[in-house]
């Protein structure tokens, strides 16, 4: 018989990527299919729930050729998180755009639920932020049932991209329980949706998806071309949590840091309470969730190509101008300030500009700005797990060098970067492989990942004051001044 293949997908912001994984881990196909986003107002980022099925539906057609459907054992897939539709449970239309994660439209209600941030900390494992799904969740309810009556009634259906994309693959309404821990309704101790978080963001039971492990059981899929329908789906993963996976990040002392649009950094492990990080479920492979500390970082990526789009030059043409950014400093506080600040009010900010700042020193001072803002989470992961003596690095935004020297020196911590794309549909494709007995995690251990290290190179003194200048440059960024 022709050896199995694993079919991984990762639906991100940007992209819908696919790959295709023999038994032996190795990528033998691959296809990307682009995304669009759009921002109708200033702070509102939406995107077409049924552009993202139809990327997908692409992607799998330009990634497997008819001749190797057969062999496909399972599918995994990986997405971007936080990110929330809604839809009619009867014809699968979605209601109005999907929200995306960076959607900044409920920050004022953030404000209006101050008095209950504490519990909402407690019980969700994170800060009340515009960032997670559960204030989308009401302001998509509010405009499209505000009585909550069809909800009530289970006509509509609310969820993550996981989600949706699970309807549209397999007809039913379920949620991995790692996407589910991030739509800050779930109770991250028990893994189950939590009646004190549903009534404070107004959100009937009725109209969210039943909790399931990251193994499932899922359904088999349809209408997926060329893959014959009945294929089972055998994995599904948070984007951050499959390429925490791919770094086999169950390992002690394993953290990583994910450089894309925005960041995440991760840890397994660690307090429920750790300070300005948050605890979500990495995954459940079918024995109990896994806990992790993560930090999210708003704009890192997003603050190299604001400039691009600024200056209306290729972000790869601007990181190799990059010259040393002299005394700027730029605060890319897009939508304010996620880890460890979690701060909605903050603002963007550039400072020590002089009529000599040329467009170089400013993408210098963006791609400080990317290391710093990591460094600042990684700190607090620090705090949390132990000792972070090498950072693992993955996304798009690895590929400069130069910035991966720069994290070296301003953490003071090796970077061991991945020499793998696509970490997320790796991870993912890892976890279905698991679950289709390809292989074992002790294989997947010892499985070899390139990776090239970056050493600091910067002595403690001048660490200490170019850390100190950008927390200045932060802290002017931030309306209370602290
Ligand atoms: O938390 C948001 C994150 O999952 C989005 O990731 O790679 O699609 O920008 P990405």
């Amino acid at each position: 018989m022709a050896s199995p293949l694993i079919l991984a997908i990762d639906q991100g912001t940007s992209s819908t990527k696919a790959l295709l994984v023999d038994e032996g881990g190795r990528v033998v196909s691959r296809a990307v299919v682009p995304v669009a986003e759009s921002q109708p107002r200033p702070g509102w980022v939406e995107q077409s729930a049924g552009e993202l099925w139809q990327s997908v539906r692409r992607a799998v057609a330009e990634c497997v050729a008819p001749e190797q459907a057969a062999r496909v054992a399972g599918v995994g897939f990986s997405n971007q998180r936080e990110s929330l539709v809604l839809w009619e449970r009867r014809t699968g239309e979605p209601v109005g755009p999907l929200l995306s994660w960076q959607d900044q439209r409920t920050a004022d209600h953030c404000h209006e639920l101050a008095g209950s941030a504490e519990l909402v900390r407690s019980v969700s494992g994170m800060p009340l932020d515009p960032m997670f799904s559960a204030l989308k969740a009401r302001w998509l309810l509010d405009a499209h049932d505000p009585d909550r009556g069809r909800s009530r009634a289970g006509e509509l259906c609310l969820g993550t991209v996981d989600s949706w994309l699970l309807s549209r693959l397999g007809g039913e309404h379920l949620i991995e329980v790692g996407n589910a821990s991030r739509t800050q309704l779930l109770d991250v101790g028990t893994g189950d949706w939590d009646p004190r978080l549903l009534e404070l963001f107004g959100v009937p039971a009725e109209v969210l998806p039943r909790v399931v492990a990251s193994c499932g059981p899922f359904p088999t899929v349809r209408d997926l071309a060329p893959l014959p329908d009945g294929v089972p789906v055998l994995a599904v993963m948070g984007d951050s949590h499959a390429a925490m996976f791919a770094h086999a990040g169950w390992r002690p002392g394993v953290v990583k840091a994910t450089y894309g649009t925005g960041s995440s950094v991760m840890a397994i492990g660690g307090p429920p309470d750790a300070p300005g990080l948050c605890r979500s479920i990495a995954w459940d492979l079918g024995d109990g969730p896994v806990h992790a500390v993560e930090g999210n970082i708003r704009a890192t990526g997003r603050a190299v190509s604001w400039l691009a789009e600024l200056f209306d030059v290729p972000a790869d043409v601007l990181l190799a101008e990059a010259a040393d950014p002299g005394n700027v400093h730029f605060v890319p506080a897009f939508g304010g300030l996620g880890a460890p600040w979690w701060d909605p009010d903050a603002s963007p900010v550039i400072i020590g500009l002089t009529l000599a700042t040329r467009r170089a020193q400013l993408v210098a001072a963006a791609l400080e700005a990317v290391a710093f803002q990591v460094e600042d989470v990684v700190a607090a992961a620090d705090q949390a797990v132990g000792q972070v003596s090498v950072l693992m690095a993955d996304g798009g935004l690895t590929r400069s060098a130069r910035l991966m020297q720069l994290q070296a020196d301003v953490s003071g911590r090796a970077v061991a970067r991945s020499g793998e794309h696509d970490l997320s549909c790796l991870g993912v494709a890892d976890a279905a492989g698991l679950a289709a007995k390809l292989w074992t995690l002790g294989e997947l251990e010892r499985r070899p990942r390139p990776a090239d290290r970056f050493e600091p190179a910067l002595d403690e003194t001048d660490r200490a004051a170019r850390r100190a200048a950008w927390h200045e440059a932060v802290r002017r960024s931030r309306p209370s001044g602290e």
